[in-house]
């Protein structure tokens, strides 16, 4: 009896899967039909004899997760309602907003003279190299960047038909960074399919896509994110190991809206079963809210670590969280609530106020490491910003709007002034890549105190040095006051400051943030401008007079994020509306669902 009944439960369980199959396979049709595509256009994009396609898997995967059923939720309006805006400033605005083309223009005009389908040009020499697969990683970051600043046409063409040639079958390096490959490359086609319709850059996402499934070709179908991508085209078997919690957490808008467009849930099911992981075990870590730096994705143990961070390497798994939620359409609720467990973990622990010589009532995030203190485990702040972590302003703005959550918006200010505070800091008016600060006891109460920095300044750099005159340290460390060491002090063009700045100004209207940013833009032009576009630079900690050394290198995220953020903030807020978009960690804004 027991057997019988078990094969009709098979059975039955068999026509369920059958039937959830069936209409599976007819929502992705009529999802895909109802976006007005040819059959021709269909087995175009969907790319049924490309390599990666038909690649066989060791690993077949064994579920289909799919969007749930249910309509997207109405979700509060993330933009400010902007007045008018009078003549004068409309003319002051529109100047700075070509001075910014103009940047743009004159290291496009650079890399297509001199790097050519290259991934960057090097931008002192003028030569060119290949970090990210030998892909184009500059034009395809670039894309959408050139949409909205007014590509059209032949010209525009002529960049979607150079994309188009890309070969993502072949490469000459030994290992393909799975993380950097999605943010830029899918993110950047997907975007600017977004944004131009054009058919053959949503192929290309699909290309990429395709041969990025195949790094969840494990066991357990978990990324190997340090990919050795020629092992993979040979077909043999892969396992995930130990890796970054940024790599494995920031594959989720890409793989979504890929899904979303092409109507095929496979991407959205590899990192919705991510997702799972990460919900069931952050409660669970040694701060409950936080994921530690690394974490062990053979084993799938998430919650084993002693560093936190929301800085390099961990930064964008919590980033993804409330973006998450405005590109689904609210619909997956999980997000909202890791999002909201971690930041009140970050408000608590991460988050300091740090001493300044004016008092500033200001917030920069620090890390968290556990340490063994007696016996007893110990969370010990590491007072270091980094450049990097400016994101995290702009993110708490945004998700302040988008989850109603009124009260982080004087959090999300206090994070984008503590950026500003800090290019402004420094001589050349650009922030390091690094810097530690002394934290004050308490958030509400900070008088400055000269004594307690200076022996903080000796004890963080004059550490070993008994008879070392702190005031010959400061000078030579040439620490403006307020900072008590700068590790890194190089500027690599990076974007995440004005990244906030813009989505502060976009979701509260403040008009000060666009001053703010103008300010920052001449002073990096100013101190990053070659002969030929711009440039990474050694130090800004240098006197005024001192120019900053190059260091040869502009990464693809100047133009595919810097400038268009720096172009955003000076346009209309209609162009890029919040609402319609969500931008992933690359810049790259993809459309949410419309209600
Ligand atoms: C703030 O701290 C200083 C010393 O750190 C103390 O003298 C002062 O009374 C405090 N003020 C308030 C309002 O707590
Ligand atoms: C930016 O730098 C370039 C090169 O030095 C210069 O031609 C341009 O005028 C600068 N733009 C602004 C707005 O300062």
């Amino acid at each position: 009896m027991a057997t019988v009944r078990r094969k009709h439960t098979v059975i039955a369980g068999l026509i369920a899967t059958l039937a959830l199959f069936y209409l599976w396979t007819i929502n992705d049709a009529v999802s895909l039909q109802s976006q007005g595509w040819s059959a021709e256009e269909l087995y175009y994009i969907e790319a049924p004899d490309y390599f990666w396609t038909i690649l066989p898997f060791n690993y077949p995967p064994d579920s289909g997760r799919q969007f749930p059923e249910t309509n997207s939720k109405e979700l509060p309006k993330v933009q400010f309602s902007f007045p008018k805006e009078t003549t004068a400033a409309r003319n002051v605005r529109e100047e700075r907003q070509r001075a910014v083309k103009q940047a743009f223009s004159r290291c496009w005009s650079a890399y297509k003279q001199y790097a050519w389908l290259s991934d960057e040009l090097t931008p002192v020499s003028g030569g060119h190299k290949n970090p990210f697969g030998g892909w184009a990683a500059t034009l395809v970051d670039s894309l959408d960047t050139l949409w909205i600043m007014g590509w059209r046409g032949p010209e525009l063409d002529e960049v979607v038909s150079a994309a188009a040639t890309i070969d993502f079958t072949s490469t000459e390096m030994h290992e393909i960074n799975v993380f950097e490959t999605n943010i830029r490359y899918l993110g950047g086609f997907l975007a600017a399919f977004d944004l131009s319709r054009d058919v053959r850059l949503l192929r290309k996402a699909v290309e990429v896509g395709e041969m990025l499934y195949h790094a969840f070709d494990t066991p357990n179908h978990m990324p190997v994110t340090r990919w050795d991508v020629h092992a993979a085209m040979r077909g043999e078997r892969q396992v995930a190991g130990t890796l970054l919690i940024a790599e494995i957490g920031s594959l989720s808008m890409e793989f979504t809206r890929l899904s979303q467009l092409t109507g095929n849930s496979k991407w959205f099911d590899a990192i919705q079963r991510i997702m799972h992981e990460l919900a069931a075990q952050q409660s669970s870590t040694a701060i409950p809210g936080l994921w530690p730096l690394t974490i062990d994705a053979g084993k799938m143990v998430f919650n084993s670590g002693s560093t936190f961070t929301l800085g390099a390497m961990a930064d964008s798994v919590y980033e993804y969280l409330p973006k998450m939620s405005a590109l689904t359409g609210g619909q997956l609720e999980v997000y909202q609530t890791m999002y909201e467990k971690a930041i009140e973990t970050v408000a608590n622990h991460i988050l300091f106020r740090p001493m300044t010589p004016t008092d500033e009532d200001i917030l920069i995030a620090g890390q968290i490491h556990m340490k063994d203190q007696d016996g007893l485990v110990v969370a010990e702040l590491e007072p270091q910003g980094q450049h990097l972590v400016c994101f995290l302003g702009g993110l708490v703005a945004l998700a302040s709007k988008l989850f109603r959550r009124p009260d982080d918006m004087a959090v999300a200010t206090k994070l984008v002034e503590g950026c500003i505070w800090t290019y402004k800091a420094f001589p050349h008016g650009v922030m390091p890549e690094t810097f530690t600060m002394k934290p004050c006891a308490t958030k509400d109460n900070c008088t400055w105190d000269d004594a307690y920095w200076r022996q903080e300044v000796k004890t963080r750099v004059g550490g070993n040095n008994k008879d070392a005159r702190i005031d010959e340290i400061i000078s030579q460390e040439r620490l403006p006051r307020g900072f008590t060491s700068v590790p890194d002090r190089r500027y690599i063009l990076r974007p995440e400051a004005i990244e906030s700045l813009f989505v502060l100004h976009r979701t509260t209207g403040r008009q000060d943030l666009v001053e703010s940013a103008w300010d920052m833009f001449q002073a990096i032009n100013r101190s990053t401008s070659t002969q030929l576009t711009n440039s990474a630079v050694w130090d800004v900690t240098l006197p005024l007079d001192q120019a900053p050394q190059f260091s040869d290198s502009m990464e693809s995220f100047w133009m595919g994020e810097t400038l268009k953020y720096f172009y955003l903030i000076f346009s209309e807020p209609s162009l890029i509306n919040m609402d319609e978009f969500v931008f992933n960690t690359e810049a790259h804004p993809f459309r949410r669902p419309v209600r």
